[in-house]
């Protein structure tokens, strides 16, 4: 397979990159994970959706992992906004981290050398992962890919719901927020960070194309202009909203 043409990274990072997406995407094109899938969007359809104990014991062992389009998309947007302060709601076996750490390390080397005694400049990826033995992976995938990536991730494991509020106090502005999270937990998540968004931040979430009933509560946060969202889903498969936040659009 060529190098991608949008990512800047070693080889070694990006063998590692197409390695992970190999297994993810093996796992994915299985009828089991077919079957899931299908049964999740049509008990949406009905509003009885829910994710429940079995379905996160389904899913310990499986990547899940964004395709390596969609991570692409989401590294360029993180170079483009200068993204050096951002929030990963589901981290998994950590592919998608890898892309957003390049993007944060390579977004803090190309800003103006700081003056001697200034503080040197900065980049976090907040990733989080309720799995341990997921968060367990990630961090070993982390540790293969080296310094380009590992030292700009900081991991919450646990619950993300109870991890993230202590960590965001002392958080900055958040530049970018992925949402790659189980569907009823998306909402709940973005109104956790949106008091941290900085005006012009980028909140992404996969699947909202194809979810969209399960996901109609987040669409309808997104949609109100009193919550001060501009938004569009892109046709990446399964959509992948693309959504920034203005503030006030009134
Ligand atoms: C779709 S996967 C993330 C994939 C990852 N972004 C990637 O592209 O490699 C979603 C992950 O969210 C984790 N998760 C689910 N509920 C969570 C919670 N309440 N707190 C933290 N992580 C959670 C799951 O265990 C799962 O590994």
């Amino acid at each position: 397979m060529s190098p991608p043409k949008s990512i800047q990274a070693s080889p070694h990072i990006l063998s590692l990159l197409n390695d992970l997406h190999s297994k993810s995407q093996s796992q994915e094109r299985t009828l089991s994970m077919y079957t899931f899938w299908a049964i999740k969007l049509f008990t949406a359809f009905f509003s009885i959706s829910s994710w429940t104990k079995s379905d996160d014991d389904y899913m310990r062992d499986k990547f899940i992992a964004l395709e390596p389009e969609k991570c692409e998309f989401i590294y360029l947007l993180a170079r483009s906004t200068g993204a050096r302060n951002i929030v990963e709601a589901g981290t998994s076996f950590g592919v998608s981290t890898i892309y957003l750490a390049l993007a944060a390390g390579q977004n803090v080397a190309s800003l103006p050398r700081s003056e001697p005694g200034n503080s040197k400049p900065w980049a976090k990826v907040i990733a989080t992962e309720k799995e341990a033995s997921k968060a367990e992976k990630a961090r070993q995938h982390w540790r293969i890919a080296g310094d380009d990536v590992e030292p700009w991730i900081s991991l919450l494991e646990g619950d993300l719901l109870e991890t993230l509020p202590r960590e965001l106090e002392g958080a900055g502005e958040i530049d970018l927020l992925l949402l790659d999270i189980w569907i009823p937990l998306a909402l709940p998540t973005l109104q956790l960070v949106k008091p941290r968004l900085r005006r012009g931040a980028l909140v992404i979430t996969d699947m909202t194309g194809i979810a969209k009933t399960a996901y109609a509560d987040l669409l309808g946060y997104l949609h109100d202009p009193a919550n001060g969202f501009r938004t569009m889903t892109t046709p990446f498969s399964g959509g992948l909203e693309v959504s920034v936040y203005l503030q006030d659009l009134e």
